[in-house]
């Protein structure tokens, strides 16, 4: 709480808390997309149920590695950065805890609801209205909080990973209030306030500017702490920080037409959205960039260094994703790649590649400095978590490009009277292979969580309180 006494120590509580919620979720919602992938290569894992049925726990996953396992992430860390860049304690303690509490009953709302088929059906605005409500409050609270320690903050300058951060929060905001506009007609229906086109238009601007937020925005805000700070090297260009945040922002809110080409939308707003869908991949590289050449003189550090290593793989997965991106939204590239298994690859290399990678990287630099140690338990395993979930992204994002292709290919085939070449089930048969490589994939990857689990247990039980006390106090 902000009292008329200057603080001594920074509030780590909350840190706490969301830095382990974050390995959490982490390990059940990447297992959900395991079992998903399970499901697709052996469908009787549905087991006829309605509740663990393919299209009901699809939603669980996408919202619990986004807003669970990534929502903590990005959370946790803000709260870290902004103080320790701000050199003052968070603005409202209480307000803090209101926003952990608030965040994990939002998903355990989620974990509820989904299941049982109570949804709005948007994609990633799935929940329900009084959930939505309840994320309102929350995000209110994170942002009062937020902002509010800025305004105190001891220092002129406001680092640019608070840039970031604060443009994700405001950005989801709006997003949020502005796509979930709907009239209830009982306690868990609601009808959009939109319909036809403009209800897509609504939702695809919502939901790449999600990507682009949330998925993006927040964590680049990350990556300009955690990477300086691992490497112990200033950023490599001030001045293309604030370049490529304020080129970001201004170019990512055009290009959600990109999820609907060939649709009913009017064809100059897919052609808009295209475009700048291209222009976005120079502040997307300016960004990556800007993270790989801070490790100008530092990259011996990569072979010591596993953390680095998390950090350093996480920036060439979000160049990779970003140039991907761009192509896949050029329209006749997109007629190939919609409705197959490449978008599903695209969607993983930027989620486990980028997101994932770079959250593990930030975590295991700021959890053991949470809890008073001065590293994590082993990093013997940090080293082997790097490998399974390297290797893991990779056979993920390999195979669904292959069956990507193969599928587009093989549904556009034709003879020469005109018919089609293959059969749906034939390409689906084809497609088995790639599935069953997928789920070894996260396999690895989730089997890497779990030894981030372990690891962080045995940091925090080493853990004394005075420590963890010491460690917190403003230098
Ligand atoms: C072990 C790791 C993971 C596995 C095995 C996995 C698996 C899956 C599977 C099987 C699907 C459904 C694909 C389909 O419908 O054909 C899926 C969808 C999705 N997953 Fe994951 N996933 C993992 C981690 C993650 C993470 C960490 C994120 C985000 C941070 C993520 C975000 C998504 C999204 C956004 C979709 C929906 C994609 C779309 O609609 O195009 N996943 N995942
Ligand atoms: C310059 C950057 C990027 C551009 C221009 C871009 C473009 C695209 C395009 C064209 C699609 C396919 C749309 C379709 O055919 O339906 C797509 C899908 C997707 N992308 Fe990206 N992408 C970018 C970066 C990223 C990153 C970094 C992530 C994740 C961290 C990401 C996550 C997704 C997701 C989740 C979808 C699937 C949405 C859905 O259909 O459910 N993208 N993106």
């Amino acid at each position: 709480m902000s009292t008329a006494t200057t603080p001594t120590a920074y509030n780590y509580k909350v840190v706490r808390q969301f830095a382990v919620m974050t390995v959490v979720w982490g390990i059940i919602g990447m297992a959900l997309g395991v079992f998903l992938a399970a499901q697709l290569v052996w469908p009787a894992l549905n087991f006829d149920l309605p509740w663990t049925s393919f299209g009901r726990l699809r939603p669980l996953h996408t919202n619990a590695v986004i807003f669970a396992f990534g929502g903590c992430a990005l959370m946790g860390t803000s709260f870290y950065v902004v103080q320790r860049t701000s050199q003052t304690r968070l603005f409202s303690d209480s307000l803090a805890s209101f926003v952990f509490w608030g965040w994990q009953a939002v998903i355990v709302a989620a974990v509820i609801t989904l299941p049982l088929g109570l949804t709005s059906t948007k994609e990633y605005a799935e929940l329900e209205w009084p959930i939505d409500l309840l994320i309102t409050a929350v995000w209110v609270a994170y942002a009062v909080v937020f902002f509010g320690t800025i305004m105190k903050r001891k220092m002129k300058h406001i680092y640019v990973a608070n840039w970031f951060y604060g443009a994700f929060i405001i950005t989801i905001a709006v997003l949020h209030i502005v796509n979930n506009m709907a009239m209830p007609v009982s306690l868990f229906k609601s009808y959009s306030m939109y319909a036809g086109a403009t209800d897509a238009m609504i939702q695809w601007w919502y939901g790449h500017n999600a990507v682009g937020f949330f998925l993006t925005a927040g964590f680049l805000g990350m990556m300009y702490y955690f990477v300086p700070k691992q490497t112990e090297r200033p950023v490599y260009s001030y001045r293309l920080s604030i370049v490529h945040f304020w080129a970001l922002i201004g170019l990512y809110i055009w290009a959600g037409p990109h999820h609907l080409h060939y649709t009913a939308l009017p064809d100059w707003a897919q052609t808009l959205g295209m475009v700048m869908s291209l222009i976005l991949l120079a502040p997307s590289w300016g960004g990556m960039i800007n993270g790989m050449m801070t490790l100008s003189g530092a990259w011996h550090k990569l072979r010591t260094d596993p953390i680095l290593r998390f950090l350093v793989v996480a920036l060439a997965f979000y160049g990779m994703s970003t140039f991907e991106g761009p192509m896949m939204a050029i329209k006749t590239v997109n007629a190939l790649s919609h409705y197959t298994d490449w978008t599903i690859g695209h969607v993983h290399a930027g989620a486990l590649g980028w997101v994932a990678m770079i959250s593990i990287g930030a975590v295991y630099h700021m959890l053991p400095k949470a809890f008073g140690r001065e590293q994590m338990h082993s990093i013997g395993l940090i080293n082997a978590h790097f490998w399974l979930a390297t290797i893991g992204t990779v056979l993920y994002i390999v195979s669904m490009w292959v069956n990507g292709i193969t599928q587009g290919l093989m549904w556009r085939a034709v003879n020469v009277d005109g018919t089609l070449t293959y059969s749906f089930v034939e390409a689906l048969e084809a497609s088995h292979p790639g599935y069953i490589v997928r789920m070894i994939g996260g396999l690895f990857f989730v089997i890497g969580m779990l030894l981030m689990g372990y690891n962080s247990w045995r940091t925090i039980r080493a853990s004394k309180p005075a420590e963890a006390q010491a460690a917190a106090q403003i230098a």
